[in-house]
């Protein structure tokens, strides 16, 4: 594969929070090439957006980056200026943040707000043109230029946060849960939507959200989160065909099937506090496959011959069925 365009290693995010420190981002590694999709996939609180928006530097003012390195292309992230990421996001990184229909300005029109994209950026030449060829990326007629937010459905005004995502045609784009407020069949041409325009840009995306359904669908690759920490990553397909980490296992057992006369089931149990987490494995409360050993000794990450890395104790052991 292409050398990586983003590289991330050992990041570590902590909120201050009035009952002490809530560690949301443990020693997250990963790389995205140039045309990857990462599909970043866990339950709630697992420290997804966290780790989006470390990247993207714009972390809340309770949050501390405590540790760890992000390359994108030949910058430092973690350590570039104000003046250096204002020129760098939308440019070269890009966040479709979440929630992200709620964040277009309401009293702008749509294409108002590219415009003033275009503008912070000094691109010359935005004009309506322009405007209308990045809506019609999106599939959105150029008419949307002249609506507000208010008269878009939601879809539609996904697909502008999209575009405006896309107009400068960065090197990474971060989609923090794109597609979770719409329905089934909306969020699927969203995401055809973003993969034709990260096609045409050949950039790496980053694509959060918690349905394993869908990002089996989307990526190449997926990372599934658990308490801060990336407990298995690796090619989608393997990763589907013989998960090794319990978690992922459950969380592909809980998928809906058409030949189970079931839908979704949940993973039994509560996400472990990030205030004062279990010792051990972080997941030795809610596994199947829990032993003594597990509550005692954090799980090591261990690399499987396919590439993948998991932070099981028992990660090359025959699967114990979830
Ligand atoms: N602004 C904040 N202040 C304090 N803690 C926060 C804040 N935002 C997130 N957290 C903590 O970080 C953890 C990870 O949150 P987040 O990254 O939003 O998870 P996800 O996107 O996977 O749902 C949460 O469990 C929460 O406790
Ligand atoms: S280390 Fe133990 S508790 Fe953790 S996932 Fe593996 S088997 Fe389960
Ligand atoms: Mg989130």
């Amino acid at each position: 594969m292409a050398d990586p365009v983003l590289s991330v290693r050992d990041l570590q995010v902590a909120f201050t929070t009035p009952r002490g420190l809530a560690r949301a981002v443990r020693g997250v590694s990963f790389t995205l090439a140039p045309g990857e999709r990462l599909g970043l996939v866990g339950e709630s609180g697992s420290g997804k957006t966290t780790t989006a928006l470390a990247l993207m530097r714009l972390l809340a003012p309770s949050a501390r980056i405590e540790g760890g390195q992000a390359r994108l292309d030949e910058t430092d992230l973690l350590a570039a200026t104000p003046a250096q990421l204002r020129a760098l996001r939308f440019a070269r990184i890009a966040l479709v943040p979440q929630g992200a229909m709620n964040s277009l300005n309401p009293v702008l029109t749509c294409g108002a707000q590219i415009e003033d994209l275009f503008a912070a950026h000094g691109v010359r030449g935005g004009g309506s043109a322009r405007i209308a060829d990045l809506l019609a990326g999106v599939g959105l007629e150029a008419g949307v230029a002249r609506m507000y937010p208010h008269q878009l459905s939601g879809g539609m005004k996904q697909r502008v946060c999209i575009a405006l995502a896309i107009a400068l045609g960065p090197r990474v784009i971060l989609a923090d849960e794109p597609t979770s407020a719409l329905d089934v069949i909306v969020q699927k041409q969203v995401l055809r939507t973003l993969i034709a325009a990260q096609n045409r840009l050949g950039a790496g995306v980053i694509l959060v959200g918690h349905d394993m359904g869908l990002m089996a669908q989307f990526a190449h690759t997926v990372g599934v989160m658990y308490a801060g920490r990336l407990v298995e990553i690796g090619p989608v397909r393997a990763l589907f065909q013989d998960p090794r980490h319990p978690y992922t296992r459950m969380l592909i057992a809980s998928l809906p099937r058409f030949d189970r006369r079931r839908s979704f089931v949940g993973i039994p149990g509560v996400a472990p506090s990030l205030l004062d987490p279990p010792p051990g494995c972080p997941f030795h409360p809610r596994c199947p496959a829990a032993t003594p050993r597990c509550a005692a000794e954090a799980p090591g990450e261990q690399v499987l011959a396919d590439g993948r890395r998991v932070r099981c104790h028992y990660a090359t052991e025959p699967a114990i069925a979830a």
